[in-house]
């Protein structure tokens, strides 16, 4: 397992991955209506730029496994999707210990979230804390229930 800077040529696949995991691991927790708005259409060219910028993957068995990516001017982690078949094998954690590095290098005091309701066990695993619901903008302008959640870096 390791992990790379994404390429503008991985947009398609963390695309597809982030429908799968969505679709897998969400479903129990977001009404149908929700998923669907939240996973259909395609790759925009902006999301392809957001891959090629920002985004990072995690390599396993020559395929693109999972992919994460972290602002590193105020801490806000995104993207984190793992393909359902490669769940359960430690790639969220290796990726989320990735961004806490870049983090680290960047001398941020704190990273941060919003988690999917499904999701905030696996990030207090991480040593994430938070459990207050709120509502996730997102940037396809869907609303949905997340939870807020922040590490600190300093100790
Ligand atoms: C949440 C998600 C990223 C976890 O990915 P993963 O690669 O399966 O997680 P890992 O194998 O690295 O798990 C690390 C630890 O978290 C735990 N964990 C992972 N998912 C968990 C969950 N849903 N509930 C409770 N614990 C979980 C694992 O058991 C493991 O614990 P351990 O350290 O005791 O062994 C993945 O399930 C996913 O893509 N979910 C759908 C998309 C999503 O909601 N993403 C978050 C967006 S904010």
């Amino acid at each position: 397992m390791e992990i790379r800077k994404a390429q503008r040529s991985d947009a398609q696949r963390a695309f597809e991955l982030r429908t799968l995991a969505i679709r897998s691991e969400c479903k129990d927790h977001y009404s149908d209506e929700a998923l669907t708005l939240w996973t259909e259409g395609s790759a925009t060219e902006k999301f392809m730029d957001t891959v090629e910028q920002n985004f990072h993957v995690v390599m396993f068995e020559g395929e693109v496994a999972g992919t994460g990516m972290i602002n590193t001017k105020d801490g806000m982690i995104d993207a984190i999707f793992v393909d359902p078949r490669f769940m359960g094998m430690g790639v969220a954690r290796k990726m989320m210990a990735h961004l806490e590095q870049l983090a680290r290098e960047a001398g941020l005091a704190q990273m941060k979230l919003d988690s999917t309701l499904n999701a905030a066990p696996f990030y207090r695993r991480c040593g994430f804390s938070g459990d207050k619901v709120s509502t996730y903008h997102s940037p396809r302008g869907i609303q949905l229930d997340c939870i807020p959640m922040t590490k600190s870096l300093s100790e």
